[in-house]
């Protein structure tokens, strides 16, 4: 296989650290974004306790300044990315009539304008070697909408007209766009919502749990692979069935 620079946007959360586990076990250079260097070193450094060699580039993904240094600093280190999985995301869960711009205005920069300011460092290298691929992780809330996330399912929805778009003007430059849309996964964002609503939900899904990181890594790993090259524009739910529709 051709080992290929890859770039994991919020690599250290739940779902990025097992995609970066995945991407390393098939044979990539793989490296990831920090906010917090303390943080970030010491998520480094049980990665490499686990034989997991990742390498860490700071930068905050809604930042486009702190995006254009994140990428120049890391194709310094490791060379021009070919694979990006678009992954850093936030919550800023509350009912619309009490949402205060902020909490908008933070979930939008950080889950789609970070989209943008990330894939636009990359593509045009993509498109000059003919060959890349990019995958954005959505979510079914996206899709289906969510109480208390008008804010968050505005921006999963709008990573799928990115994605097809992307799709479309890059196809011909050997360069997959696709969209994975995970359900309800076990990571400390889903934690967070309080217990009782929590069970609500986990009660709404046919497989009767939640999903796991490795689950979603499995659908990343997939549209990633040199064989998916015929494979762009497209979405893959992996939601336990909670959610069938497009
Ligand atoms: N459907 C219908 N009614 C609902 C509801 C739902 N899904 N959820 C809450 N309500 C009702 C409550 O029963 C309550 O009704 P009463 O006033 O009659 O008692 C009312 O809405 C509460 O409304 P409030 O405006 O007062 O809301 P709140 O401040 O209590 O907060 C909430 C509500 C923030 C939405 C809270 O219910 C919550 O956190 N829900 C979970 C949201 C969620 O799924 N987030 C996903 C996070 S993980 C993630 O995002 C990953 C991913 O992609 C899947
Ligand atoms: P998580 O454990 O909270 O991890 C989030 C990661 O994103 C962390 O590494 C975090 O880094 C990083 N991040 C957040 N804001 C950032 C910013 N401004 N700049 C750079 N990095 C930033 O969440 P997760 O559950 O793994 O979620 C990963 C992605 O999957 C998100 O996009 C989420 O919306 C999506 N998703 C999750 C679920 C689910 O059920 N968990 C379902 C569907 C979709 P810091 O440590 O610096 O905060």
């Amino acid at each position: 296989m051709t080992s290929r620079v890859t770039l994991v946007t919020g690599g250290t959360g739940g779902i990025g650290t097992a995609i970066c586990k995945r991407l390393h076990d098939a044979g990539h250079r793989v490296a990831t974004n920090y906010r917090d260097e303390a943080r970030g070193r010491d998520w480094q450094a049980r990665m490499k306790a686990d034989g997991y060699d990742i390498a860490l580039v700071q930068g905050d993904v809604a930042s486009a300044e702190q995006c254009d240094t994140m990428i120049r600093q890391l194709e310094t280190d490791l060379g021009p990315v070919e694979i990006l999985v678009n992954n850093a995301g936030i919550t800023r869960d509350t009912t619309f009539h009490k949402m205060t711009a902020q909490q908008w205005q933070e979930v939008i920069d950080t889950n789609l304008n970070s989209v943008f300011n990330v894939t636009r460092q990359v593509i045009e290298g993509m498109r000059e070697r003919k060959w890349g691929r990019i995958v954005q992780i959505s979510s079914i809330n996206g899709q289906k909408g969510q109480y208390g996330q008008a804010n968050y399912a505005a921006a999963k929805a709008g990573m799928h007209g990115f994605t097809i778009s992307l799709a479309q003007e890059n196809a011909r430059f050997g360069i997959t766009v696709n969209t994975v849309s995970p359900g309800y996964i076990g990571t400390d964002m889903v934690m967070a919502v309080p217990e009782q609503v929590r069970e609500k939900i986990i009660a709404q899904i046919p497989t009767g749990r939640l999903g796991t990181p490795e689950e979603i890594a499995y659908a990343v790993g997939f549209f990633l692979s040199e064989e998916a090259g015929w494979i762009t524009g497209a979405n893959l739910s992996a939601n336990g069935g909670q959610y069938m529709g497009w």
